[in-house]
């Protein structure tokens, strides 16, 4: 399906939609017929008058994130009418982003392991521009391009099965990934981890057939305005471990690798943009498993910087990964910002729902920036406090720190302050962690996603970098 921004109205095409409001309703030329269609302009609702070649498209009111959401609605419709192309006035630059959204999220399919491929009759979308400044439009129409489709890979990659996407996977697209886009890349493997002290990392996926990798990308423009590092937690597969996760929970855990898709889509994007940031991702590809030589609850794991960890639940593995990554990347990057992406805990969606993600970190500032992001980009984000009180709960009796809080609430946030323990004093005020358990994936469709991956943090951090 091609989406093309034009310069005129009278396109032909064989269908127009019009997205209306409760109100626009009331005066409309088609009011009696769409009455008896039963079409209220209730937000998400559509309506199809064929014989006049419309579709109706209900909307709260013209706000980015009621279009993004009618944009998602919209295009179902069509994919299962037999338009070959349809065209869409747009109302104005401002919004211009979420039409494209809606379109191309809400209109994402995942159908690798389908064995019959759906035909669909539509092959154009024409938004068309009715005297509004044309330069302006294509620039936002590019970029919204480039980060949707930045979202539809990391949706990819999340959605691609444990066989086929495990860390040596894992390990070739982003060497794809570095090649298509110009970027550095650097791979350590399991020997290059164990001279690097990575032992939490490293015990992590001892019980997998799979070896573990850590990737390092770079995004490296001539002057950069600003230096991020982006670390995401890569678990390829989750069974809890020994501590093993019962069977209706370990459903979906194929998404424990959203943190790592994510960054790799963030990289995509910027690189896309020709944004005058420098950006790193660090990614750590690991698989929990079961065996005879799984790490096991009550090892201490003697992490890269040095800090020994007690381990009372081999499920709670992310957060062992991400203190070697973090460490790792601490020290090969001097970054401005460091922010990491994880399906950290179950307790995140317990706290926030499913749909927002949890930010955690010291600085109030860069909080306030990136929900300033959130809602410029459509994507649900809040923070979650650190206080003192749960910090004490992470102590252990025989090593620095235990992988688990002795008391069952607040799991989002001790999970957070277990990685704080590995941020150093310097970069505090730098670091962010998003837990993106409940927002990274969903079995049912909301808002521009549809079912498996959303591409959760692609959106949020291409505008935060856009503005920084
Ligand atoms: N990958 C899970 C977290 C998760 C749960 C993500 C549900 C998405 C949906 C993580 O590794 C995990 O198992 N965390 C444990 C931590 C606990 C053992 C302290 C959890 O949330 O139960
Ligand atoms: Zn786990
Ligand atoms: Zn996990």
């Amino acid at each position: 399906m091609n989406i093309k921004l034009i310069n005129k109205s009278d396109i032909k095409s064989e269908i127009l939609i019009e997205f209306l409001t409760i109100d626009e309703l009331k005066g409309h030329k088609y009011i009696n017929t769409l009455t008896k269609a039963g079409f209220k302009a209730e937000q998400d609702t559509t309506c199809f008058l064929h014989e006049n070649a419309l579709l109706f498209c209900g909307i709260e009111d013209k706000e980015s994130d009621n279009i993004r959401s009618a944009g998602s609605s919209m295009i179902k419709a069509l994919k299962s009418s037999n338009y070959a192309s349809a065209k869409i006035r747009i109302f104005n630059n401002s919004t211009l982003s979420a039409f494209v959204e809606g379109i191309i999220l809400g209109g994402y399919e995942f159908s690798n392991y389908k064995s019959e491929i759906k035909e669909i009759s539509l092959k154009e979308i024409n938004l068309c521009s009715n005297n509004l400044d044309f330069d302006e439009l294509q620039t936002t129409f590019n970029e919204a391009m480039i980060i949707a489709n930045a979202t539809c890979f990391t949706r990819n990659i999340v959605n691609t099965i444990p066989h086929d996407m495990h860390p040596q996977s894992m390990v070739g697209l982003a060497q794809t990934l570095s090649k298509d886009n110009n970027l550095e890349c650097t791979i350590l493997q399991e020997d290059d981890l164990a001279k690097e002290n990575m032992n939490a990392m490293l015990a992590v996926g001892r019980a997998s057939i799979h070896g573990s990798a850590l990737i390092h990308l770079a995004y490296k423009p001539k002057n950069p305005k600003k230096i991020i590092s982006l670390v995401g937690k890569g678990l390829t597969y989750d069974s809890g471990g020994l501590s093993l996760k019962p069977s209706a929970s370990m459903v979906t855990m194929k998404m424990d690798k959203a943190g790592a898709c994510a960054v790799l889509g963030m990289i995509k994007a910027v690189s896309e943009l020709k944004l005058n940031i420098e950006v790193h991702a660090f990614i750590g590809a690991v698989e929990n498993m079961v065996g005879g030589d799984a790490y096991k609850p009550d090892d201490v794991l003697i992490s890269r910087s040095g800090t020994t960890i007690e381990v009372r639940n081999t499920d709670a593995e992310g957060r062992l990964v991400l203190a070697d990554v973090l460490d790792y990347a601490q020290d090969k990057v001097k970054a401005n910002y460091i922010f990491d992406f994880a399906t950290l805990t179950g307790a995140c969606m317990v706290a926030l729902g499913q749909y927002t993600t949890g930010l955690m970190g010291h600085s109030h500032k860069l909080k306030h920036d990136l929900s300033k992001a959130g809602t410029a980009s459509g994507e649900l984000i809040s923070s979650l406090p650190f206080n003192k009180h749960l910090k004490k709960l992470l102590k252990s009796d025989i090593a620095d720190i235990s992988n688990t809080a002795s008391k069952p609430y607040g799991g989002a946030i001790t999970a957070g302050l277990f990685l704080d323990k590995f941020i150093r004093k310097e970069n505090k005020k730098r670091w962010m962690h998003f837990d993106i358990a409940g927002s990274a994936y969903t079995e049912s469709a909301w808002d521009c996603n549809v079912y498996g991956g959303t591409g959760a943090g692609v959106r949020l951090i291409s505008k935060f970098l856009k503005t920084i």
